[in-house]
């Protein structure tokens, strides 16, 4: 029998070693695992004291008995395990022979479109009509159109030989069932979420219990899947990339798959919605749409949020809001309205703020405070109103915030003093942890809290000048105060800000000095006072809060379809 050495001072655990007395291994385990069961193991060991043969005060003993039978014990194990993986990957590898043949053989299999059959027609997925007609159950003989759609795959079901397909196209979701010949090709046997499909076939009433979009499903008898159309599958399937665990960082980083989801989609059909209603409820109004620059000159909504860029060696911003521009359109055009994006270089991560948002804004001319704040409600309410008076716009919100009723005329209104008295009485600090007092700006957190109390829309009027834009119209009755205006809705707080405007010459530049800002530069904005003025007023409304409202979303992020905010300028 031959003899394996350890030694755990000098042995070493390699396969290059030999397990002689010269070249030993260091670990009983290993040694056993090289040379199993052929051998005895010598352990060098403490020699007791006047053993001959010592060397170094140490002898080799053959290892312990229990030692051993542990090492025994591992080695089994090991073995077994092995045995099993062995098994598992011969059995896994003949699955993929098989499946591989099985879709060898499917590659065979070539579709074509039936010319026995009626010419399709082609629909989208939402479209009803009499032009489509369902085969009925209780009616064999019936017959069905025969109708041609293209979209993606929103979601697949395999069940026995019958593939079941949720595809969508953006317009609406329809139930396809696939089957016979067509559901084993090798575009059905691989078919992977999102892939791009063109199906022909048979539209029919769903089977009693079961349920489908629209209560009916296509059946297929013809479809198309060029190799290009064809979504990536394995780790790259994008149920892989989008999960229900991905971290939000990384949904944003992959918001242009995130939007193929259903409620992101929802959102900005929604936002789709609203923004045609704006228009629509404007135009009723005989209000007319202009286009004001983006890139300009002049600051209108303080110093602190401006983006600076260089324009041609001079100093220019992106704007933060057109209402200056919107002002030099009244004497010429009449009532106004744009909805361009504002940017706005917020230096905090709120879930109400963006760094580029949408921004409605109206500017309206002879007008009196009330008559402006009879027009924002005007405008939010009939918005409200068209877009809840479209079926599916209305199904879309009533899934987003199940919760939605359409807000009670004519809103709250509330002056500014009376909310500091009323965040007093409810005992909301300010942001230095102090009772709030004549003066202080209502801080997010505060607004929110009054708005969520209150639950329902408030007109809050009546600011300090101090805490306002420099361009805004003081109270008549009071000149601590301007003709200002913010409109709270629950769960986010302010998404209108408006005010009527200084109309007098003087007075605006007086604003300019107190605000230390260059009239000059404001030129054009001035004139208006030099050439006509007017009591005239309007309000900007951020789409995204809007539909943060509407739609029931924690945050604005999710109501634009690439969001930017402090940190994120991608994708
Ligand atoms: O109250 P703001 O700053 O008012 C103005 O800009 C006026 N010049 C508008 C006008 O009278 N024409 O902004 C108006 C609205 C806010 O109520 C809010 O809904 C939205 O614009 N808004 C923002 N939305 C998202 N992110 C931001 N950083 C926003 N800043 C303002």
């Amino acid at each position: 029998m031959a003899s394996i050495y350890i030694d755990e001072d000098v042995g070493k655990d390699e396969p290059g070693q030999l397990g002689s007395e010269t070249s030993p291994f260091k670990t009983l385990q290993f040694a056993y695992l090289q040379r199993p069961a052929e051998a005895q193991y010598l352990v060098r060991s403490p020699a007791a004291e006047g053993d001959a043969d010592a060397v170094d005060g140490k002898v080799w003993k053959p290892a312990a008995k229990s030692a051993l039978k542990k090492v025994v014990n591992y080695y089994e194990q090991q073995k077994k395990k092995a045995a099993r993986e062995q098994e598992l990957a011969a059995k896994r590898k003949q699955e993929e022979e098989e499946r591989n043949a099985i879709l060898l053989k499917a590659k065979e299999i070539v579709l074509e479109d039936d010319a026995s059959l009626p010419a399709p027609v082609k629909i989208k997925l939402d479209e009803v009509g009499d032009h489509i007609k369902l085969r009925t159950l209780d009616d064999p003989e019936s017959k069905g159109t025969r109708v041609r759609v293209v979209g993606r795959v929103h979601r697949e079901r395999k069940q026995k030989d019958v593939l079941f397909v949720t595809l969508r196209d953006g317009y609406g979701f329809m139930q396809v069932v696939i089957s016979g010949k067509l559901a084993k090709t090798y575009e059905a046997l691989t078919l992977t979420r999102e892939t791009s499909m063109e199906i022909y076939g048979e539209m029919r009433q769903v089977p009693a219990g079961a349920r489908a979009p629209l209560d009916r499903e296509l059946h297929a008898d013809f479809y198309k899947i060029p190799s290009y159309w064809r979504a990536a599958g394995g780790d790259e399937a994008i149920t892989n990339r989008v999960t229900a665990d991905t971290d939000r960082s990384t949904l944003l980083n992959l918001r242009h798959l995130t939007l193929r989801g259903e409620g992101a989609s929802s959102i900005m059909i929604v936002r789709d919605a609203v923004e045609g209603a704006f228009s629509q409820a404007f135009r009723e109004l005989r209000i007319r749409k202009v286009s004001p620059p983006a890139l300009v000159q002049t600051q209108v909504e303080g110093g602190a949020t401006l983006f600076k860029f260089d324009y041609y060696g001079a100093d220019a911003y992106l704007t933060q809001s057109s209402q200056l521009y919107l002002e030099t359109c009244l004497p010429s055009m009449g009532d106004v309205y744009c909805i361009e994006k504002s940017f706005r270089a917020e230096k905090s991560l709120t879930r109400r703020h963006l760094s580029e948002f949408t921004h409605v804004e109206a500017e309206l001319d002879f007008i009196t405070f009330d008559d402006l704040l009879a027009n924002i409600e005007h405008m939010m309410c009939r918005v409200l109103e068209i877009v809840m008076s479209d079926p599916v716009i209305a199904a879309h919100i009533k899934t987003l915030n199940p919760d939605f009723t359409l807000p009670q005329r004519p809103f709250m209104r509330m002056k500014y003093s009376d909310a500091i008295q009323w965040l007093i009485d409810h005992n909301i600090e300010n942001e230095e942890g102090q009772p709030h007092s004549f003066g202080d700006d209502i801080a997010e957190a505060a607004e929110r809290k009054m708005t969520d109390i209150i639950g329902k829309p408030i007109f809050l009027t009546h600011f300090p000048a101090h805490i306002k834009a420099f361009y805004m119209q003081r109270d008549p009755n009071d000149d601590r105060v301007t003709e200002s205006v913010d409109c709270l809705m629950p769960g986010v707080g302010e998404i209108v800000g408006g005010s009527m405007r200084l109309d007098d010459y003087d007075a605006l530049m007086a604003a300019f000095k107190r605000e230390a800002l260059d009239p000059s530069t404001y030129y054009w904005y001035t004139d208006q006072r030099k050439y006509g003025s007017s009591p005239h007023g309007g309000w900007g409304l951020g789409l995204e809060r809007f539909l943060a409202w509407l739609c029931n979303q924690h945050t604005v992020r999710d109501c634009c379809l690439y969001p930017r905010f402090m940190g994120r300028c991608a994708p």
